[in-house]
């Protein structure tokens, strides 16, 4: 988490600096700052407590000039977010000022070494002592700002994107890269730095990510030039930038959220564009064909992922077993990369991420590697780290997410997942024609399915306006939706701070019934499906303890119309995909309580996109 731009060349720094930290707040927002080089070589820092925009209100009477700036949106981890311990942060003698992304894991120790030697510490944060320790190579040493960043990276442990800048130094920017994303992007006799492409995007599209271990150098006068710790240069790696400007805008939706709710029947059709024949219905993912022996022998294949994504995993699990015959487990991956896994070169490990870029999922994947498995990559961000340290696997293509609340980027996963189990039970002939025709077609005619879900809006807006009162919720669901229900429950936490649980439906009876009364409403999802029986059981044991129900139920339902309080009627498809059409009206469910609750819904507390952190 914290966002980390950067800028040099011939244009005021400040404003780009500014609109690259609005571009990358969704990393987090407890703090910001920015650092200036002057024409004359000084630095003019400034940084507080809260949002960009109080950053920009803070300096609105302050000299902001200068064509070389650092800037940085922060995510506590070490350190109250407070004014001081906000970015960037000096050197102890003032000399170097420095933009961190990561966690120095050895900080106290490296703390301690420069204390003894006089250092004096004004924050608590782990960065400061980074900066300083760049400080007392480079006086120790009396080397170049390059080689003491150089020599302290090599006493450092953790992870981190870091870029510096030097007084008396208005030519250069040093940035380096472990663990935590950093990409450079080119333009004419001008460089740019950020934790990603979003805050290039309107100057430039040629973009270098940079690799772990390696620093890059943006001097005035140079090309662009890559080394590593030991002074070894790489190649640079030009790439050229797929993103747009709109895609990044609110678009005249009141928050990205909602923008990104909406956008979901465009979302599916670029999910799936040219991987789904029109005419025969076959779907194949050519990062599936291309390792088809590896699917085709798979012992076992286990996701990894965090959040909404180790939702869609649950989803992806059913779907594999049910339709390859392939035994699936999920797991968290930050329980993972602690446990000790019994995974062979047979198993294969999908790791399921929409950024690319969190810490647990990568060192997930780092451990599968290790013990031999083919480590698959369910992504959106293009060029993530995830994606480029999987061997293989597929992107969303949902385009970018904004909204902290993950939405378009899990109901994608899901249609991944889909075609993911159509292409493996294809090639292994686990599937029957017509059954694997029939959830195809429905894949094709989902789109249009969610722009009718979505006519749903104005009737869940109108009624969540009862339900600001509640402190708890339960949203229950069995089968494929009870990851549904998990996953409803998290957009209600994440963005309107009310506890919300979600639980298998006929779970319930073993602890949470005593829960229910007319106080903490049910939601429950009782869809046309193979246990939509069961469902209706559940629901009559919430009503006759007096629960109140608010049911996602099917067009034709007829049931359980009758014995929920409100209901939310969607159209019925392949009961694996039911999840898709679901997801939607949870969604708009929980952006409303929020609203109607008036809270920050595209940047709740305490909550970060991007967990680059462990
Ligand atoms: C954070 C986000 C969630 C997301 C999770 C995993 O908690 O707020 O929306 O599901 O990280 O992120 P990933 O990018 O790996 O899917």
């Amino acid at each position: 988490m914290c966002g980390i731009v950067g800028y040099i060349g011939t244009r005021d720094a400040y404003p780009i600096l500014i609109n690259g930290l609005k571009r990358l707040e969704y990393r987090g927002y407890d703090s910001a700052g920015v650092a200036l080089v002057t024409e004359n070589g000084e630095i003019n820092l400034y940084k507080c407590k809260g949002k960009v925009k109080n950053l920009e209100e803070f300096v609105s009477n302050s000299d902001l000039s200068g064509h070389v700036g650092i800037a940085h949106t922060r995510w506590a981890t070490h350190g109250e977010p407070n004014d001081v311990n906000a970015h960037p942060h000096y050197s102890h003698s003032g000399s170097i000022a420095i933009i961190h992304n990561g966690i120095i894991e050895n900080y106290a120790v490296l703390k301690e070494a420069l204390m003894e030697n006089g250092y004096e510490f004004k924050s608590d944060t782990d960065t400061e002592v980074l900066v300083n320790l760049i400080e007392y190579v480079r006086m120790t040493n009396n080397c170049s700002l390059l080689e003491a960043v150089q020599g302290a990276l090599k006493q450092v442990i953790g992870a981190y994107a870091i870029a510096v800048v030097e007084k008396g130094n208005p030519k250069e920017i040093i940035a380096a890269r472990q663990s935590s994303p950093l990409v450079v992007g080119i333009g004419k006799g001008e460089f740019f730095l950020a934790s990603d492409a979003s805050p290039l995007v309107e100057y430039t599209d040629k973009v270098v990510y940079i690799k772990n271990g390696e620093i890059a150098l943006l001097n005035i006068d140079s090309p662009l030039k890559v080394v590593d710790f030991d002074n070894v240069e790489s190649k640079v790696n030009v790439k050229k930038l797929e993103m747009s400007i709109s895609q990044l805008e609110k678009g005249g939706y009141p928050h990205f959220m909602l923008k990104e709710i909406n956008e979901q029947p465009k979302t599916i059709t670029d999910c799936i564009r040219g991987r789904i024949s029109p005419d025969s219905f076959e779907v194949k993912l050519s990062g599936i064909i291309d390792h088809a022996d590896k699917f085709l022998n798979a012992r076992r294949i286990v996701f990894v992922a965090c959040g909404t994504s180790w939702h869609a995993s649950l989803i992806g699990k059913r779907m594999i077993e049910e339709y390859c015959q392939i035994p699936v487990v999920v797991e968290y991956a930050s329980e993972f990369r602690y446990s000790n896994p019994v995974i062979c070169d047979k198993d294969i490990v999908i790791a399921v991420s929409q950024s690319g870029e969190t810490a647990d999922t990568l060192a997930a994947i780092e451990l599968a590697k290790s013990k031999g498995a083919f480590v698959f990559g369910i992504c959106n961000v293009i060029g993530s780290s995830i994606a480029r340290e999987t061997d293989s696997g597929v992107y969303l293509h949902v385009g970018p997410e904004i909204g902290v609340a993950s939405t378009k980027a899990f109901t994608g996963q899901v249609t991944v997942m889909a075609m993911i189990a159509l292409t493996v039970a294809k090639e292994k002939g686990t599937i029957s024609e017509e059954k694997a025709v029939t959830i195809a077609r429905d894949l094709y005619r989902l789109p249009k399915v969610l722009e009718k879900v979505l006519t749903l809006n104005n009737q869940i807006a109108d009624f969540v306006k009862r339900f600001t009162y509640a402190k708890n919720f339960i949203y229950l669901g069995r089968g494929y939706n009870y990851p549904t229900a998990l996953e409803g429950a998290l957009k209600l936490k994440e963005i309107s701070y009310i506890h919300a649980e979600g639980y298998p439906a006929a779970e319930m009876k073993h602890g949470p019934i005593a829960l229910i009364d007319q106080d903490m409403p049910t939601v429950a999802i009782a869809v046309t499906d193979h246990v939509y029986e069961k469902v209706v059981s559940n629901i009559q044991e919430v009503k006759s303890r007096g629960g109140v129900v608010i049911a996602i139920v099917a067009e034709k339902d007829e049931i359980v119309s009758k014995m929920a309080d409100f209901c939310i009627k969607v159209p019925s498809l392949s009961e694996c995909l039911m999840p898709i059409v679901v997801a939607v009206p949870l969604q708009l469910f929980a952006y409303h309580i929020a609203v109607c609750k008036g809270l920050d819904v595209d940047q709740p507390r305490n909550l970060a996109k991007s967990v680059t952190v462990e």
